[in-house]
């Protein structure tokens, strides 16, 4: 029976078997795509000083303000789980001097994440993305490099009912102009503002593009818009980025009201959202941040990257669970003795030859053990008894006599 006294904190899961598996078809498709672009992978510490996500992703964010995992260690240092891998990365990136390396630093990472936020579907406390980030570049093509990323894996997983939103922050320093008129729209409307949005004009006005309230959303559609601002540099870098798009056959879509919930973004933002998923519609997403590695002690390297959730791709995926399968069951007569060390030493052995093989751990007799086989998912089973060696395929029941003395040869000839 199901329910022991202790279970997982809230917003937590256990990942078990069947879905680790389908995880990790998820994470070796994007490992390849990684290596096969030149992303490196990087781990950095699951906790890191707090201050660190105060400075990189920025005072005014709920993140910040709200969902971090904080907690003093025993010298009264103040740490925090790590709610996203952008800032740390950079961090390594300055701490390691890897400006000294061929740029841009390409990177790629996976790991967990913890964000104290109201769990639903799709939504966690602890939750997983995979990301890839790379450091030095402020070309365009870098921005279509990483998406172009991000895109093939969706592709690659058939990950169903997927689109790419694009927009543009323009530079810190053009955007402040812009933020002014945003700034002056709103307080024009503040009496229809929800409470939260209207304490944020000064502090993060962008934000406001982001609510649900219903007042708020009235008057967003009429706000001036960003992307409709950009001029000069930032203009045509904008351009570039559609213009390779285009190239890759990438299909995307504008949006105006695009705005990420991290403060580090400069330039190119993109999102890419699932109609398969209910309220936490992205996927991933991710931007730009040219101004984050100096922000945090370096010095200046435009760079570009994204993450994307985990569990998000799983949903999108249904999450179809994966039965498990093994090659081989090396089975032992009812005599049993001896023959269970020499099974054991050649399910070695068909592992040594990269099949996955099992041997009966449990002391059960010949029908136990040709049971527990078949509940494991064997496709084969080798019976080692007094008449020497059985091979039994499990699908058609068919049994034939093998050489005891070949039997790895015969079954990784037969499986060829
Ligand atoms: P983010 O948009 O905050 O960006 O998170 C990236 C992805 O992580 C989201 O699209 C979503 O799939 C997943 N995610 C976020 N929060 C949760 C949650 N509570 N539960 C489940 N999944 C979640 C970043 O973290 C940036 N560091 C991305 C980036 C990299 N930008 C530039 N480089």
């Amino acid at each position: 029976m199901a329910g022991g006294k202790y279970q997982a904190p809230r917003g937590t899961f256990d990942i078990l078997p069947d879905a680790a598996r389908a995880r990790r078809r998820v994470e070796s498709a994007a490992a390849e795509i990684f290596a096969r672009a030149g992303y490196e992978p990087i781990a950095t510490p699951v906790f890191e000083d707090t201050e660190l996500f105060e400075r990189g992703v920025g005072h005014s964010t709920d993140i910040v303000r709200k969902e971090m995992f904080t907690f003093e260690d025993k010298g009264g240092r103040s740490l925090t789980l790590r709610p996203e891998g952008t800032a740390p990365i950079c961090r390594a990136y300055v701490e390691h001097g890897m400006h000294t390396l061929a740029q841009p630093v390409k990177l790629s990472y996976v790991g967990p994440f913890f964000r104290h936020e109201r769990p639903q579907a799709g939504r966690y406390r602890q939750f997983h993305q995979l990301g890839a980030e790379a450091i030095g570049s402020d070309s365009p093509l870098a921005d279509a490099e990483l998406i172009g990323l991000l895109a093939g894996l969706v592709a690659e997983l058939g990950v169903p009912g997927v689109e790419l939103r694009l927009g543009s922050l323009g530079s810190l320093d053009t955007r402040q102009a812009y933020l002014d008129e945003l700034r002056a729209h709103l307080r024009a409307h503040e009496a229809e503002l929800s409470k939260e949005v209207r304490e944020r004009i000064d502090a993060n006005p962008l934000r406001a593009f982001d609510s649900d309230d219903e007042g708020t959303r009235a008057v967003m559609a009429a706000a001036p818009k960003l992307v409709e601002r950009l001029e000069g540099g930032d203009a045509e870098h904008f351009e570039e980025v559609r213009a390779l798009l285009d190239a890759a056959g990438i299909a995307y879509e504008i949006d105006p009201t695009l705005v990420r919930g991290l403060d580090y973004y400069t330039r190119t933002i993109f999102s890419f959202v699932c109609d398969r998923l209910g309220a936490q519609s992205e996927i991933g997403g991710g931007g730009r941040y040219d101004g984050l590695v100096e922000q945090l002690g370096g010095r200046p390297a435009p760079a570009v990257g994204w993450a994307a959730g985990i569990e998000r791709i799983l949903l999108a995926l249904g999450e179809q669970a994966e039965e498990p399968s093994r090659d081989v069951f090396v089975a032992v007569g009812d005599e049993g003795g001896e023959r269970r060390s020499l099974a054991m030493v050649l399910a070695g052995e068909l592992r040594n030859a990269g099949l996955s093989a099992e041997v009966d751990l449990g002391g059960r007799g010949l029908k136990g053990q040709l049971k527990h086989a078949d509940r494991i998912g064997a496709r084969r089973v080798l019976i080692l008894d007094a008449d020497g060696a059985q091979l039994r395929d499990m699908a058609s029941g068919e049994q034939r006599s093998v050489d005891a003395a070949k039997v790895v040869e015969e079954i990784t000839g037969g499986l060829a």
